[in-house]
């Protein structure tokens, strides 16, 4: 088991990443469906938060079948972040995550996400704000450090580990490789040796297939890892990875029928939390990837995006199953 705080994880938990606009209930829903252990929110705006922003507040829905989650937040300003990590408390996740990763102008040129790399002395001042407005574990999810020059997380470790995060999850590459090149793993494992670290590591960037979390897992020796993009369309990763560290043997890929039944329900979820025309449109954007690979995915693509009625999706969904076009890429 792994533990953050009294949140009893298995063995080698996987991780479902934060991801702005994807990892919302619905798509949780379907990665939780298929073993992940630990989920967390969008990031989540501190400024739009005490600005009691509606799409900000959406973001802090969480449900007791997501259990364990976390909500993550970001900003740049101490003590809201104090307040937001209060505000955040109240509506009940497992814990709270800090974002000193995101290397976006609108955040990290803002003073935020991964801009407090640069500022290690603020960067611990926000965590133990943080710490001190809740009751629940803090955890933080950042870079190597800014830049190649500056390389600092393993500081940032110690550091935060001090003021009282209780898990730390680090993205192999550096703010300015944003999301270039591949991501490195070594100075992840060097946290993981220092005897002083007692908190879980959890290692994150590019794992895309149970070989590599294998891999990497016995290559780096951390506690667990996290999978972003190569869940998005494919929740089933989580059980695949599972599946291959517990038995060194691959599952077979979904069949046809069950990537249009996540599909449906990943579809279903998204009606019923953003109601009809949010839910049809912002599905939108993961049909390529629930599809990807299959003769003709283009097509039921184009025709699935194009539509406005629930009754025509779910009229395709129909057409791609009963077709069952077979894997072509
Ligand atoms: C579309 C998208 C949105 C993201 N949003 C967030 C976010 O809100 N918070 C965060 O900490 N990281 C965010 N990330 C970074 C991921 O959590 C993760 O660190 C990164 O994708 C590397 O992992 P991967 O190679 O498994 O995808 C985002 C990444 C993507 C692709």
């Amino acid at each position: 088991m792994v533990y953050i705080r009294d949140i009893a994880l298995p063995d080698f938990p996987l991780l479902l990443a934060p991801m702005e606009d994807v990892s919302d209930p619905p798509f949780r829903a379907v990665c939780k469906a298929n073993g992940a252990d630990l989920m967390y929110t969008e990031f989540i705006s501190s400024e739009g938060l005490i600005r009691d922003a509606a799409k900000s507040r959406k973001k802090l829905d969480v449900f007791d079948y997501e259990r364990p989650i976390g909500i993550q937040l970001f900003g740049s300003d101490v003590d809201t972040m104090g307040e937001c990590a209060r505000i955040s408390t109240v509506a009940g996740p497992d814990l709270i995550d800090i974002n000193y990763g995101c290397p976006v102008k609108q955040v990290a040129c803002r003073g935020a996400g991964a801009a407090l790399l640069r500022d290690i002395p603020k960067m611990v001042e926000m965590t133990a704000a943080v710490v001190r407005n809740t009751h629940l574990p803090v955890t933080v999810k950042t870079r190597l450090g800014w830049d190649e020059n500056t390389l600092n997380v393993e500081e940032v470790a110690e550091r935060l580990q001090d003021v009282g995060i209780e898990a730390l999850t680090v993205h192999g590459r550096t703010r300015v490789q944003m999301y270039k090149g591949d991501a490195d793993w070594r100075l992840i494992a060097k946290i993981k040796e220092n005897p002083r670290i007692k908190i879980p590591i959890f290692g994150n960037g590019d794992i895309d297939s149970p070989q590599k979390a294998l891999e990497y897992k016995n290559r780096y020796g951390v506690d667990g890892v996290m999978i972003g993009r190569a869940s998005i369309g494919y929740p089933w990763i989580f059980r695949e990875v599972k599946h291959f560290v517990a038995t060194g043997e691959l599952l077979a890929p979904p069949t046809v029928e069950e990537r249009v039944a996540m599909c449906r329900m990943h579809f279903e979820k998204s009606l019923e939390w953003k109601g009809e025309r949010a839910g049809i449109f912002e599905m939108r954007r993961h049909y390529a990837h629930y599809f990807r690979g299959l003769e003709g995915a283009k097509q039921w693509r184009m025709r699935l995006v194009e539509t406005g009625s629930v009754a025509e999706v779910q009229a395709i969904l129909e057409e791609i199953m009963a077709a069952e076009p077979v894997l072509v890429g």
